[in-house]
Order: structure tokens, then sequence, then C-alpha cells
């Protein structure tokens, strides 16, 4: 059986940042109100122009570039989102456009839980034999469906993106196990009314039926309940226990929620990445941006065990324990990276000469068929000049020809 290994990771968030300070101007709230109740601080908002394709694709390039990879390489991308750029067509091909990736590509929604979705479904793929190198993207432009007259919702969301290469390996490592979980029933407490149910009407919009409505004391009772319960099903199932897990990466929607899940693990809060302060909840895409810092700081060495575990609308919950590291890699990565960097670097090069060069010779062949269209438009009034007096003398052979 084959492993997915995470050889590559990247973020983009958003420049624009939207404070607890800002948001008392516009609603009924104070910073003291929201750090203490959800220890947010500061959220990225997208600007115009920025989407959740766009973020991915950004996210997505600092992935493969870390893996030493092209979007040629890859053999799969999966997008987890709740805020595609359009209903139709799926983000996921536009992302898989904008790389120049040559693979199938669909978009994944399980809530603010797609990212641990979108990973399992990955480790299916590869562990079947059936790809080698997926991308996994969650990434969120939430912000557009947030109300911004609801102190309750409006102060929890932020945009950004964060994306992973999994690789195929032979060595026990990376996604070791995966727990999945869905509550329909729980549908009303997490919910956005647009879709296809009904016809969108004017005052549909009015009433706000693409915001997003969301019952607080119910999903924080949902979440506090079921992510200490999953993050436990998934150690076991990777036949671990709880001291075997260096570094928790829970979704990031509340501070008080990882708090009571890591209480509820008996997990010391050090053993836990937090980086809500910074974001908000960015859904699908929190808890890739988690890992990338989490990385960035260099809390994950080799062979740690990562737990990743997130909850959201659905209700969705899930978790996956994740061996870290790049040690056994079949290729030593002091000298495969600068070989996969620079055999990137030349299809990049390549590609671009390939463009120009195809460029260049539909400008050249245009600018021939506009010469040789002139020259046939001289050559034919050259003979028509050159033929007049025959024309002349025939017409007036025919008219004396005709009065006789
Ligand atoms: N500023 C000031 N006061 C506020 C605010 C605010 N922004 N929001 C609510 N309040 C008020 C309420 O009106 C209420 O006032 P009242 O007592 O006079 O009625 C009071 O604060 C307490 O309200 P609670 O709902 O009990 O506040 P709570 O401590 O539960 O915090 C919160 C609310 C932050 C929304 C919390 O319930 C929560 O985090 N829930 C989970 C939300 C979540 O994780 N959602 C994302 C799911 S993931 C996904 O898929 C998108």
């Amino acid at each position: 059986m084959k492993y997915g290994r995470i050889v590559g990771w990247g973020k983009s968030v958003p420049s624009q940042v939207l404070t607890n300070f800002d948001l008392a101007q516009r609603v009924d709230t104070s910073d003291e109100w929201i750090v203490t109740r959800t220890g947010i601080c500061r959220r990225h908002i997208a600007a115009e122009g920025e989407t959740t394709a766009t973020m991915s694709v950004a996210a997505s390039r600092a992935a493969l570039t870390q893996a030493g990879l092209v979007p040629q390489d890859l053999d799969l991308i999966i997008l987890a989102t709740t805020s595609p750029d359009l209903l139709l067509p799926p983000a996921s091909s536009l992302v898989q456009d904008m790389l120049g990736a040559r693979c199938g590509a669909f978009q994944l929604q399980a809530g603010c839980t797609g990212f641990v979705y979108g990973l399992a479904a990955a480790q299916g793929f590869i562990s079947t034999g059936l790809h080698r190198n997926v991308l996994v993207i969650g990434a969120e432009t939430i912000s557009r469906n947030v109300d911004w007259n609801d102190r309750e919702t409006c102060v929890l969301f932020g945009d950004g993106a964060g994306a992973v290469v999994v690789q195929a390996c032979d060595e026990p490592t990376g996604v070791l196990s995966f727990v999945l979980g869905s509550d329909g029933s729980g549908a009303q407490h997490l919910h956005i009314t647009l879709g296809a149910r009904e016809m969108m009407t004017p005052e549909a919009i009015v009433r706000g039926d693409h915001l997003i409505r969301m019952n607080g004391r119910e999903v924080f009772k949902f979440a506090t309940r079921v992510m200490g319960q999953v993050a436990a099903e998934a150690i076991a199932q990777a036949g671990m226990s709880l001291s075997d897990i260096d570094l928790l990466i829970p979704h990031q929607a509340n501070l008080r929620i990882i708090e009571l899940a890591a209480r509820h693990l008996g997990l010391p809060m050090d053993r836990v990445f937090v980086n809500i302060q910074e974001y908000g909840n960015t859904s699908a895409a929190s808890i890739p941006i988690a890992l990338v810092e989490a990385i960035e700081q260099g809390r994950c060495k080799d062979g740690d065990n990562l737990c990743l575990v997130g909850f959201g609308a659905g209700l969705t919950w899930a978790a996956a324990v994740v061996r870290w590291g790049v040690t056994d890699r079949p290729f030593a990565m002091s000298w495969f990276t600068p070989i996969a960097k620079a055999r990137a670097q030349a299809e990049v090069t390549l590609r671009t000469a390939k463009t120009m060069a195809s460029m260049q010779a539909l400008t050249a062949q245009r600018a021939f068929k506009k010469r040789a269209g002139k020259a046939v438009e001289a050559a034919k009034s050259a003979a028509s000049t050159a033929l007049l007096p025959l024309y002349t003398r025939v017409d007036k052979r025919y008219t004396r020809d005709k009065r006789k």
C-alpha cells in the first residue's frame, strides 16, 4: 500500500486587515468582547479582484515550489471551499487552468471541515495507486457571504488559502489515519439559503439569503463535544495514544472551543497550534493555513505526529493523523530539491518560450497574410489596368457588330 506524504505547502492571505477596533465602528461590539469570547484580534479580508481561485493559485504555486514540482506533475487537484468564485463552473477548474496543470480537478464542500475531507480523499487516490501527486487546497472568500450588520457572525470570519502537495511514498508516513463524520440534522444551525432549491429573486437578496446564518450557541456546543472525540478516534485508528501526538492543529473557529477540545483530550496547550488571533475563522482554509504557519515556525519536526481536526457546517467533523517528515524520502532533499527546482524552472522557461514562439509565429503569419493580400490586390489592379485597352477594344467591336 502507498502512503500520502505532504511534500509541499503554501499559503496566501489578503493583505487587507480588519481589526476588532474597525468592527466596533460598524456594529455594537468591542475589542474586549471579541478577544475574550473568541480569541480573535484581526482577520484578513479579500480586496476587489482577490477570489478563492486567485488565493488558491498563489498558495498552490508556493506548495509546488516547495515540493520541487511543476503543475504538469499533478495528477489531481482537490479544492475545499464554501465560497467558490461562481456557482458554476467549480473554482477547482479555474485553479487548474490558472496553474497550467493538466489533470482532473474537483471542488469539495464540507464546510470548515473540507480540507481534512480533501486530505482523506487524496490519501484514498494515492493508497490505491491511482495517483502520485495530489494538490489539496482549502480556500475561502467567506467575507463576501458575511452579514456585516450581524455582530454575532461578522466578528468571526476572514479570508485566505492554504495548499499542500500530497505525494505517494512506500514508507508508513504522511496521512496515517482519518475519521470523517456528518450529521445533516444539524444543517439549520449554520447555513446560507442561496442555492437551487428556489429561484433567486430580488426579495431573497433583500432578505439576505446569500448570507451566513448561524446559531452560535448550538454550533459551540456541537464543536466542543465533537472535536476531542473525533481527534481521539483518529489517534486510536493510527494505532497511537495521545502521548504520541506532538502537535494538534485544530480548526481555528474560537479559542474557547480549541481550549475545551484540548482539555477533553488531556493535551496541554503548548502542544496545540493556535493562530486564530491573526486570521479569525477562515473556514476550509483555517487548518492548511495553521499547518503552514506551524511548519514555518519550526513546530513540525521530522518524525513528529500531527493531528488535524475540524468541524463545520453540515454539520460535519473530521480528523487525520499525519506523520511529518522528509528524511526518509527516496531522494535526499539536499540534492533532490535543487534538481527538481531547476527542472521546474526549465519547464516554466520552456512553456514561456513556446507561448512566445507561437505568438510570434501567429504575428508573422498574420503579417504575411496581410502582405500577400496586398500583393494579390495590387496584381489584380495591375491586371485589370493592363486588360483595360483590350476590354475597350472588345467592347467597341461588340457594339459595332451589334449595330450592323
Ligand atoms: N459583541 C458584543 N456582544 C455580542 C456579540 C458581539 N460581537 N455577539 C453576541 N453578543 C452578545 C449576545 O447578543 C448575547 O447578549 P445577551 O446575553 O444580551 O443576549 C451575549 O453576547 C452572549 O451571547 P452568546 O451567544 O452566549 O455568546 P457566546 O459566548 O456563545 O459567543 C459566539 C458567541 C462567539 C458566536 C460563540 O457562540 C461561538 O463561537 N460559536 C461557534 C461559532 C462557530 O464556530 N462557527 C463557525 C463554524 S465553522 C463553519 O463551517 C463556517
